[in-house]
């Protein structure tokens, strides 16, 4: 088949239901990511970029490939484009105002000088885990003796590595007063198509790894003072949400504070957590 063939092909082949529902349940049953009927033509168009990137003509080979020996890599591409990773700067500002006002003083009078760990996660691509860098960094240089490590995790391995390349276009950042976008980003030269780059001292604060919030454990070496978990868990039954929260906070420190995004909560959830404002907690 010639590539003009079978791009037309791809466009206007279905995925049929059986197949929908083998990926369905496999999505949700490992990855957590709620998939129901009324989510097919959704999957469908996004699974349309593997097809052609993979030159397959059409769904039901394609599932045959995720599920066979050969196709085992494909996994990690799929959930590249499975996942939804809308995210912003200073997305709900709110959580950033109350982290610089009330919850660093409190640490540093805690801990004294001292490290702080933090974790985004479900972190997309790195957005979130550069403003917490931006607003602990601020704070490090008028509290000498405090220092910080931020990780950040996600599920989408594209996901990550547009994290740890820092890259974005410029209008991405126009939310961040000038004095901040002066001390943290540096301009591309080409300014047909304007970027900015996060700078070195911030991105080296940053590690990014993958992990699944539907593993059993989670292997990460320290535990945590803060942990976002902010529009990640969104897409999951409330049974996997209540999990997640719980594996999540077995890696935070009693006393440690937790965020969640604007539309989730815990209500009704047995987590050890307790709410010191609407979408943040501290630990039991
Ligand atoms: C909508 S983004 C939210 C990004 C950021 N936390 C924010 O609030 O702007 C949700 C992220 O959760 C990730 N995610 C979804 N399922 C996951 C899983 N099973 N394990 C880890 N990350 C997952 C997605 O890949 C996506 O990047």
């Amino acid at each position: 088949m010639d590539n003009n063939s079978l791009f037309n092909n791809i466009y206007n082949t279905q995925l049929p239901d059986k197949e929908f529902n083998q990926l369905s349940q496999y999505i949700q049953n490992n990855y957590g990511i709620k998939m129901p009927p009324a989510k097919k033509i959704v999957l469908q168009g996004r699974l349309q970029k593997r097809l052609r990137k993979l030159q397959i003509p059409d769904y039901k080979s394609y599932v045959e490939y995720v599920f066979s020996k050969e196709g085992e890599n494909e996994i990690i591409h799929m959930m590249d484009v499975v996942s939804t990773n809308k995210t912003d700067f200073y997305r709900e500002p709110i959580h950033f105002e109350i982290l610089a006002e009330e919850i660093l003083p409190k640490l540093l009078a805690i801990k004294g000088r001292g490290k702080i760990n933090v974790w985004s996660a479900g972190c997309s691509s790195g957005e979130e885990p550069y403003t917490i860098a931006i607003v602990l960094n601020e704070f490090k240089d008028k509290n000498p003796g405090f220092d910080f490590t931020i990780t950040a995790t996600d599920i989408s391995t594209q996901m990550l590595q547009n994290g740890a390349n820092a890259i974005y276009k410029e209008e991405r950042i126009e939310i961040i007063p000038l004095n901040l976008k002066k001390k943290y980003f540096l301009k591309s030269k080409d300014r047909t198509t304007p970027m900015v780059r996060v700078n070195k001292e911030l991105r080296n604060k940053v590690n990014f790894m993958r992990l699944n919030f539907m593993n059993t454990t989670y292997q990460v070496n320290e535990m945590f003072d803060i942990i976002f978990c902010r529009n990640a868990l969104i897409y999951f039954e409330r049974d996997n949400q209540e999990q997640v929260i719980n594996k999540l906070c077995n890696k935070l420190h009693p006393s440690g504070y937790f965020f969640l995004g604007h539309s989730e909560s815990i209500t009704n959830m047995k987590v050890p957590l307790k709410s010191i404002r609407p979408t943040v907690f501290t630990k039991l």
